[in-house]
């Protein structure tokens, strides 16, 4: 298998760590692109690596092409690379956020297959949530782009309308995550411990839950109601929560940025 990663930053670089770590596929050559690639030379002594500022000639060499780049610099890679394209050989794995796989086939002026991927930036630790769709042709390979991200986190096949809400829910939410961590941290600091501590307590806890969901595949509920005995201080807590808008705050606040994701 020959890929190329046409802008390989702080996203770009994380799949390459990925696609290195799999076994599941021969990796025959990966090229890897930027404009400066002074930050990716050392890559270059390792076997069967080549680093770029050249596209075109990546694409010569690659089946497969996984875009990278920010969104606003979509048109200029496609255009520069479009007369290189063989619908019968390439595959195309975009993780543009907000570019949908008809506006590239249109910049393309072809069909050709293509997944789009929207991974999260736990993709740099292999813990990314990643949703797929792909157009029909791209639907042959999505198993292929399947195991490129699985071994970076997990992924789930979904149709291309419900992007925007797999962006709010993944890619936005990891924000969402990260402050109600910090709410808790900062309950904690109250309760006595220091900042340090407080972040370890909050952030293992999360882990834990998160945990005990994928392990078991309970509802959250199931693992609420072993925790809150009657009339204890669990479900005193929980119930504050509530009745401050803990739920209702969470999902108006996910639909408020689903909104504005669709003026965007
Ligand atoms: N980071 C995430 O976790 C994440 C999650 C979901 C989606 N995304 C999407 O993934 C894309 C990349 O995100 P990122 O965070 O990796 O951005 P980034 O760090 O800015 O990486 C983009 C890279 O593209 C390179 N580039 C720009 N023009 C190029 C050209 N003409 N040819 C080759 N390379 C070129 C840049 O190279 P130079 O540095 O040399 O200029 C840069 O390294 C974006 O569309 C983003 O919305 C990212």
């Amino acid at each position: 298998m020959k890929i190329a990663i046409l802008g390989t930053g702080n996203l770009g670089y994380s799949i390459a760590l990925g696609l290195l770590s799999q076994s599941d596929f021969k990796l025959k050559n990966l090229y890897l692109t930027k404009r400066n690639i002074t930050s990716l030379e050392s890559w270059s002594k390792l076997p069967n690596i080549k680093i770029s500022t050249d596209n075109k000639k990546a694409v010569r060499f690659s089946d497969v092409i996984i875009l990278a780049v920010q969104p606003k610099h979509l048109s200029g890679v496609l255009n520069e690379i479009k007369d290189l394209i063989n619908p019968k050989r390439h595959t195309i794995i975009s993780v543009v956020t907000g570019r949908k796989i008809l506006e590239i086939e249109k910049m393309l002026g072809m069909e050709v297959a293509i997944v789009r991927g929207m991974p999260n930036t736990a993709i740099s630790v292999g813990q990314s949530m990643t949703c797929l769709s792909a157009n029909k042709l791209g639907k042959n390979n999505i198993e292929f782009a399947k195991t490129i991200f699985n071994s970076l986190g997990k992924t789930m096949c979904i149709e291309e309308s419900l992007m925007q809400s797999a962006t709010v829910i993944c890619a936005s939410g990891i924000a969402f995550w990260m402050r109600l961590i910090r709410a808790t941290a900062q309950g904690a600091v109250q309760l006595g411990f220091h900042a340090e501590e407080a972040q370890e307590l909050a952030v293992q806890t999360c882990l834990g839950a998160a945990s005990l969901l994928v392990k078991s595949g309970n509802h959250p509920e199931q693992e609420i109601d072993k925790v809150t005995t009657p009339s204890g201080c669990t479900i005193e807590g929980l119930n504050e929560m509530e009745h401050q808008g803990l739920s209702s705050s969470i999902i108006r606040g996910l639909v408020a940025s689903f909104e504005k994701i669709n003026q965007i």
